[in-house]
């Protein structure tokens, strides 16, 4: 499997609850990238019309997750295809990689990501 790359863009654990945009923004079956205003990432699914979020990082080779395809509820990474649960994180691929996942709430219409 060769050494795991470390995400240097992965939001810091604050408890903190962001407003992150409005529900109609991330169609379903898609991703989206969250840029937060530290400079750190998450990526956004739309699991027909259950939002989760997880890691924008691949770290096999560091691909962001937001960009890759999803199959229910199973991100794919678009390089090189090792795929991921969106809504806990887990690496069905290589099991040693599990990366992280964030609460997701949706109040009013807007999409809310604790961090
Ligand atoms: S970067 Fe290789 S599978 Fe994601």
């Amino acid at each position: 499997m060769g050494k795991l790359h470390k995400n240097k863009h992965k939001p810091k654990r604050e408890g903190k609850t962001i407003t992150v945009g409005k529900i109609e923004s991330v169609p379903p079956g898609r991703g989206a990238t969250v840029k937060l205003k530290d400079g750190s990432e998450i990526a956004l699914f739309n699991i027909n019309g259950e939002f989760r979020a997880i890691e924008n990082f691949c770290p096999h080779k560091g691909y962001p997750l937001a960009d890759s395809r999803v199959y229910g509820s199973i991100v794919e990474c678009d390089l090189h295809g090792w795929r991921f649960d969106v809504r806990n994180g887990e690496c069905f691929t290589e099991k040693s990689c599990w990366i992280e996942s964030y609460d997701v709430t949706v109040e009013g219409g807007w999409i809310k990501v604790v961090v």
